[in-house]
């Protein structure tokens, strides 16, 4: 039986997934209500839609938050990505961990059913093999990895200790139009957007590195997918998602095929190419294939063609 989903709370909700994640759901005719920082405000509510302002660190306004709305799940995605918890490791575990854990206990309290996490590749370590196995070791050596794979033991302590439904999907490299600049391991979709707009482009890594990668369409499929599937087809407390293996020359040689006038060189950022080469290039997927029916749609090409698109769309628009 589908896992049944009327009331979701959207943590993060004006954020890329988010605002995504938000707009599948109101069109299932599912009930939605963002929480998100100020300043993150979307111009417009569609009906079924609510957001409320604040931050996750804030336990007093979330238990209000929950106690009045009441939602069944909760999408928790509201996080510091990884340059920015970098940047402020103190911070990261706040916002990341500390407050996920707040999270986890209220909707323990306010009887939440299920709890969907956004865990990372950046939770591996440089340990791990290639293709990496779905057992794989989580030490990883950047605080985002770390303030993640505590979120992960901590729900499913939920899972174990109090029953909770508590669902966990772990994602490569995203390929996705709304890549902050600041995103330095977003470099593939910067260098689309550089090409469109006949700009040169320095990949901050060397040719050959390589990466498992994925389109931001099939993040959303895949979150939706899972979330909705039956809990008893579920043999895992996290699973691991890939679609493709792609390197930096291979992401340069397709731009080129399309807009032949494109230029780029390598100069390789020592962290980020020493961060990417020791991601694993393949991962295992399997248990998600076989439990809950994961099948990405975009192969790298298929996923090209969408950044051209969006990308044409975007210049001819501005
Ligand atoms: N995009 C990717 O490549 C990728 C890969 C793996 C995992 N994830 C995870 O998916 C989730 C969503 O990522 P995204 O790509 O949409 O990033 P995003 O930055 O667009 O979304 C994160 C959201 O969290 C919000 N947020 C940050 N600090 C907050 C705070 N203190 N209180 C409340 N909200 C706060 C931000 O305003 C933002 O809207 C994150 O948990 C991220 O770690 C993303």
């Amino acid at each position: 039986m589908p896992n049944l989903i009327k009331k979701v709370l959207i943590t993060g909700g004006n954020g890329n997934i988010g605002a995504l994640i938000a707009d599948q759901l109101l069109e299932r005719g599912i009930e939605v209500i963002k929480f998100d920082i100020p300043g993150t405000e979307p111009s417009s509510l569609r009906p079924g839609e609510s957001v409320v302002i604040g931050d996750i660190r804030d336990k007093s306004l979330l238990s209000t938050l929950l106690d009045q709305h009441r939602p069944d799940t909760i999408y928790h995605l509201a996080s510091l990505l990884s340059g920015s918890s970098e940047a402020d490791p103190e911070a990261a575990w706040d916002i990341n961990a500390t407050a996920s854990f707040h999270l986890l206990k209220l909707a323990n309290e306010f009887d939440v059913t299920t709890f969907f996490f956004a865990s990372t590749i950046a939770s591996h370590g440089d340990d791990v093999l290639d293709p990496m196995p779905e057992d794989a070791l989580q030490w990883p050596a950047n605080i985002y990895g770390a303030t993640k794979v505590a979120v992960e033991r901590l729900g499913v302590y939920y899972k174990l200790k109090h029953g909770m439904d508590f669902r966990c999907l772990r994602f490569p490299l995203v390929f996705s139009p709304f890549a902050p600049a600041t995103a330095v391991t977003a470099f593939p979709s910067h260098a689309f957007r550089a090409a469109i707009n006949n700009e040169a482009f320095t990949f901050p890594v060397s040719a050959g590195t390589g990466m498992s990668s994925m389109l931001l369409e099939d993040v959303i499929t895949g979150i939706l997918t899972f979330t909705l599937a039956d809990r008893d087809a579920l043999t895992q407390h996290a699973y691991s998602l890939h679609s493709y293996y792609v390197t930096a020359g291979e992401v340069a040689e397709e731009i080129q095929s399309r807009i032949p006038e494109f230029t780029y060189s390598f100069t390789p950022l020592p962290t980020v190419d020493a961060l990417l080469s020791a991601w694993p290039n393949v991962i295992v997927d399997d248990a998600a294939r076989r439990d809950w029916g994961w099948q990405p749609e975009y192969n790298f090409k298929q996923s090209a063609d969408r950044l051209m698109s969006y990308f044409q769309s975007a210049s001819t628009v501005s």
